[in-house]
């Protein structure tokens, strides 16, 4: 029987799309409630287990479960850890499209043979391990009767994608949904001293179907794994909301077991600025519990008609330190649960930020102010961990971000684990909070299949009931690439009602008007206002390359008047304009990053954006970065998954600086202030003309003229329309005709270009020398590399470096290390050897590399890159800017060389000992 007949025949829970859980608990929270210290009534189950492997369920060994199953023989795996990245199974970077053949909700149908999952069809993970349970934890009484010291729950902080658990060998519940927590309350199945615990974890699940994001596929337990005890009568879940007038609404929800009743408790609230307390209230537990359904109370809270009520508990902070990117104040609130006799029996405390959010005149608000979205798309992932993030990554890339002055981040796309929340909240960063929703290979099938409404609820309310404390949250979002249906719709109602103090995005909601469901327009990759390049397209015509036209322009939507925003926290004015996705980052890129900013500030409405993305998805095996592929994993989209303005290992890149300059608003000066290597005097030319010499007449000769870059992404592009008619015409060893006059040392090189070639990369010539040219000085644009449509980040300035550090390190190798606007430059060897090349008249672009660019275009990785043996010495009297079409509108047509136009480059050659270097 083949496996996909088997998933058939077989009813699966996890093949199932109405069955999203099993005993799991409503979702509360993030809080790990204590006793009288954090930490006290917790058991982190992190840590060694043993684990057993499967490609298919098929094989799994059904009984493992059993408390008596001897599992010695097993390997071990840490939990928390991704399974891929420790030897168990392919890792498969897929973009959009489902690793796994499409037959919703099944996962394990046959796919093609060739494919990853054929053999790897649904990869089954099963975990076991002991814990002793701690002393006055034990809840099952020895005549079987229920607790009466308390409640043990099990809590799952993020599983991929669905799982079983049982305890001592009974089954406790099973759950699905990678990126939200899940919780069992496990009571009834612990007993006191040892306990055992085993969990099936599988890799695909119907709810993959809602997981196609453009990321690598990674199983396994990758978040942390917990228990907590609590009394009989405990804190569920508690909201916060803490507007800028200082009013704290608190709204605590209480569980009761074993017969409790909750009377008599009462929850004491206190408020503290740092150590000192600025406000208090309390609540009785019955009364939020209200068991009796008594109607004057649900009339109050819950009313037959009109809303329900917020806030348990109010207090009143007079002129709170309100909380900002800029400023992020927190006060600590303390929650009490204390019995009749007045004793603490249970505590937590949540963080608490003032801050208002409100649209008013198309602005979207933070306590009053307008702000600009200055944001990045970030994916969990590290090169070595996978998807499991430790804490020291999560600090160091919040601190990354604050240095290149990022006040956003969209959690591109789902909820990230609970700690960086809290981290957004310390340290000041306003996040996006993305459901776990995206249906890319299905477009927007699912969102319009009423069968499939629970499960796109399910995730918005786990994200929401989570989340719904943190000040850095100032969106919602309801998922990616998911077309638009009404389970959109029902998402959005549901999150409206839920918590009116958030707006709602969504990029997908889309239309003449975008719905009303969204409460900013959102858009992915947007045009500026400006002319592109459109190769093939004649001259003067309105028409424009579909590469190009197939993106919207932002400006054209802010201008657009009748929009009504219809969010409660709005003025009914028009909606914000965003784009949630731009200046993509793959390999050298963010040309035009400047005008994308000219723009976002012309305009009140245009509300900013967020980089795709912030970190290249790598994995790094050895002194080698793979990508989609590398593992022989089918199919992928090789480095389409490298985006990154930081490298995997988090290595910055000029892409960073780029980034820091314009979002920091940074004025050239305060750029050069820096970098100490600067200096902005500019060095006195030589301008002594010599006579020909040997040596030039060989230098003369040895010069190649030259117009092709190893292709960028951006080149290569999403339709491979630059690149490709580079090949096509044979660029990479073309020589363009030109005409050379020459005075004593000075060069004057006049280019025609012929109308046959397609766009050129560069215009100019090719001096390749010895490799002991290494020691590099020059005056220009620096001190790392910058195109024309990428240098506000480069003051011109006299720089010292070296050819081996020009060329940056992209995991597939493609041009970088040019320099714009320079005067002059000298290479020099260690025994004092040099060459000097001064402008004349025009300053012209250069770069100094140990590779030459047909050599980096033949190679897929950057580990195949081997010193050359030569620098190549690149001097171009024009370049053409990156652009963005890796995926996004290509380069803005100012920033390409003009084939009408007639270049020259005039230069003065001089060096100590020209016939040493170039004489033969
Ligand atoms: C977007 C998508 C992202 C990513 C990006 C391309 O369409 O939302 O997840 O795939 O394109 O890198």
């Amino acid at each position: 029987m083949g496996l996909g007949a088997f998933a058939q025949a077989e009813h699966h829970d996890w093949e199932d799309n109405h069955v999203l859980q099993i005993n799991r608990e409503p979702a509360r929270a993030y809080f790990i409630p204590y006793g009288q210290t954090k930490g006290d009534r917790m058991l982190s189950l992190n840590g060694v287990w043993r684990f057993r492997w499967t490609k298919t369920p098929n094989e799994r060994i059904r009984d493992f479960y059993r408390a008596d199953y001897d599992d010695s023989h097993w390997a071990t795996l840490p939990v928390p850890a991704n399974w891929e990245v420790n030897g168990y199974g392919t890792p498969i970077y897929v973009s959009a499209g489902y690793p796994f053949k499409i037959d919703p909700p099944y996962v394990t149908s046959e796919p093609k043979k060739d494919w990853t999952t054929y053999e790897e069809r649904n990869p089954t993970g099963q975990y076991r391990r002991t814990f002793v349970l701690p002393a006055g934890w034990t809840a099952t009484v020895s005549d079987g009767s229920p607790s009466r010291n308390g409640q043990t729950f099990l809590r799952f902080e993020g599983v991929m994608s669905a799982f079983y658990v049982w305890i001592n060998g009974h089954r406790v519940g099973y759950s699905q949904g990678s990126m939200e927590p899940s919780e069992f309350n496990v009571t009834p199945y612990l007993k006191t001293g040892e306990n055992q615990i085993a969990v099936e974890v599988y890799k695909y699940s119907d709810g993959s179907y809602l997981e196609d994001q453009d990321f690598w596929r990674f199983g396994g337990i990758h978040r942390d794994v917990l228990l907590y005890h609590t009394p009989n009568v405990r804190i569920r879940d508690v909201a916060v909301r803490a507007s800028m007038d200082g009013v704290l609404q608190i709204n605590p929800h209480f569980s009761v077991y074993n017969g409790e009743t909750g009377d008599g408790y009462h929850l004491v609230a206190t408020l503290f600025d740092g150590a000192r307390p600025v406000g208090c209230g309390s609540v009785a537990a019955a009364e939020v519990l209200d068991l009796a359904h008594k109607a004057a109370r649900m009339n109050e809270w819950f009313p037959q008609r009109g809303h329900r009520k917020f806030g348990r508990m109010t207090m009143q902070v007079d002129n709170p330190r309100l909380w900002s990117v800029e400023h992020p104040n927190l006060y600590t609130l303390r929650l009490q649960l204390q019995n009749a006799d007045g004793e603490t029996v249970e505590s937590v405390t949540q963080q608490v930020g003032f801050r208002t959010i409100a649209i008013k005149g198309g602005q979207l608000l933070i306590n009053g102010q307008p702000i600009k979205i200055r944001g990045v798309n970030r994916h969990e992932h590290d090169p070595y961990t996978a998807r499991l993030m430790s804490e020291e990554r999560m600090l160091q890339d919040l601190r990354l971000m604050k240095a290149a002055n990022i006040n956003a981040v969209r959690l591109a796309h789902y909820p990230n684990c609970p700690r960086w929340y809290e981290l957004c909240d310390s340290m000041g960063m306003y996040v996006m909070d993305e459901a776990d929703c995206e249906t890319h290979g299905l477009r927007g099938t699912l969102a319009s299949t009423p069968d499939w409404a629970d499960a796109f609820l399910d995730r918005a309310i786990r994200m929401a009931e989570r989340d719904k404390n943190h000040s850095s949250i100032i969106f919602w979002s309801l998922g990616n690439e998911s077309g638009y249906g009404p389970n959109h719709a029902a998402m959005s109602a549901w999150l409206h009602d839920f918590d009116p103090t958030r707006p709602i995005h969504y990029e997908g909601a889309q239309g003449d008007p975008d719905p009303s469901t969204v409460d900013v327009i959102s858009r992915f990759y947007p045009r500026v206002m400006q002319e592109y390049l459109n190769p093939g397209i004649p001259e003067g015509s309105d028409q424009e390359r579909a590469e190009n036209a197939r993106w919207e322009r932002l400006l054209e939507i802010a201008n657009k008047t009748g929009d009504r925003c219809t969010w409660v926290g709005s003025d009914g004015g028009p909606r914000p304009v965003l784009t949630s996705e731009y200046a993509h980052a793959m390999g050298n890129a963010l040309g035009n990053f400047k005008e994308y900013w000219d723009e976002i500030n012309s305009h009140p409405r245009m509300l900013g954006g967020f980089i795709w993305d912030w970190v290249d998805q790598g994995i790094i095996c050895g002194d080698s970065v793979l990508y989609g592929g590398d593992f022989g994993d089918k199919p992928n989209l090789n480095a389409f998954c490298m985006n990154g303005i930081v490298m995997s290992d988090r290595t910055l890149t000029p892409k960073y600086y780029e980034v820091q300059a314009i979002y920091g608003g940074m004025s050239e000066r305060e750029i050069a202030q820096q970098y100490p290597e600067t200096s902005a005097a500019k060095p006195k030319s030589s301008k002594n003309k010599k006579t020909l010499s040997e040596s030039l007449i060989a230098l003369f000769s040895s010069i190649k003229t030259q117009c092709f870059r190893a292709p960028t992404d951006n080149d290569k592009s999403f339709g491979n329309w630059l690149a490709k008619d580079w090949k096509r015409c044979g660029l990479d060893t073309l020589y363009i005709p030109v005409w050379t006059e020459q005075d004593g040392n000075e060069f004057v090189f006049t280019f025609e270009i012929p109308d046959s070639l397609p766009p050129l990369p560069r215009l100019g010539i090719l001096i390749e020398l010895p490799r002991e040219y290494e020691q590099l000085t020059w005056y220009g644009r620096g001190p790392w590399d910058n195109y024309p449509d990428r240098k506000v980040s480069c003051p011109v300035g006299l720089w010292k470096s070296t050819v081996s550090q020009q060329y940056v390190h992209y995991p597939r190798p493609q041009d970088s290390g040019n320099h714009e606007d320079c005067t002059y430059i000298e290479l020099r060897t260690k025994k004092g050897k040099k060459l000097r090349i001064e402008a004349i008249d025009e300053p012209f672009s250069f770069s100094a590399l140990p590779y030459s660019a047909q050599y980096i275009a033949s190679k897929p990785h950057d580990y195949e890159l081997q010193d050359q043996g030569k620098t190549y010495l690149s001097i171009d009297c024009a370049v053409m800017g990156l652009g963005n079409s890796s995926c996004g509108p290509g380069v803005l047509k100012r920033y390409t060389i003009n084939p009408k136009k007639r270049y020259q480059l005039k230069i003065r050659i001089s060096g100590d000992s020209l016939e040493r270097i170039f004489m033969p």
